[in-house]
């Protein structure tokens, strides 16, 4: 989790932009990557940084926004096939077994946009 004191609260997208079972990729510093994903599925709603704890740094995704497995059960990374639960991110299956996702602090503002608190550069 980012530092509160060098964080800052970034408006991602309107929650209605999310279907109620959804993943959408972010890529806030234009390098042609997410830098962050978030998951919804109903009321659940969970960010996470893109980077696969088996091998930090790689994308999960095999395309934009493709994070859940076909029956949006898991997140899933196309590397080698690790799943991940939903709401907290740990890894239930795959060569990263117990490992976790990064997680990312979301909150709605205003009653309909998603905000994530990330950490600004120095
Ligand atoms: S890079 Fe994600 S499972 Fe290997």
């Amino acid at each position: 989790m980012p530092d509160s004191g060098t964080a800052q609260w970034v408006r991602l997208c309107e929650l209605n932009a999310l279907a109620p079972t959804d993943a959408r990729g972010f890529d806030l510093q234009g390098r042609g990557v997410d830098d962050l994903f978030v998951v919804r599925r109903h009321a659940l709603l969970r960010g996470y940084i893109n980077s696969c704890p088996h091998w930090p740094g790689a994308s999960l995704p095999w395309r934009k926004h493709a994070y859940l497995d076909q029956g949006a059960n898991h997140i899933v990374c196309h590397g080698h096939g690790a799943k991940f639960t939903l709401d907290d991110g740990l890894c239930v299956s795959g060569p990263c077994a117990g490992q976790h996702l990064q997680a990312v602090a979301l909150r709605i503002e205003e009653g309909r946009y998603v905000s994530a608190l990330l950490p600004m550069p120095r």
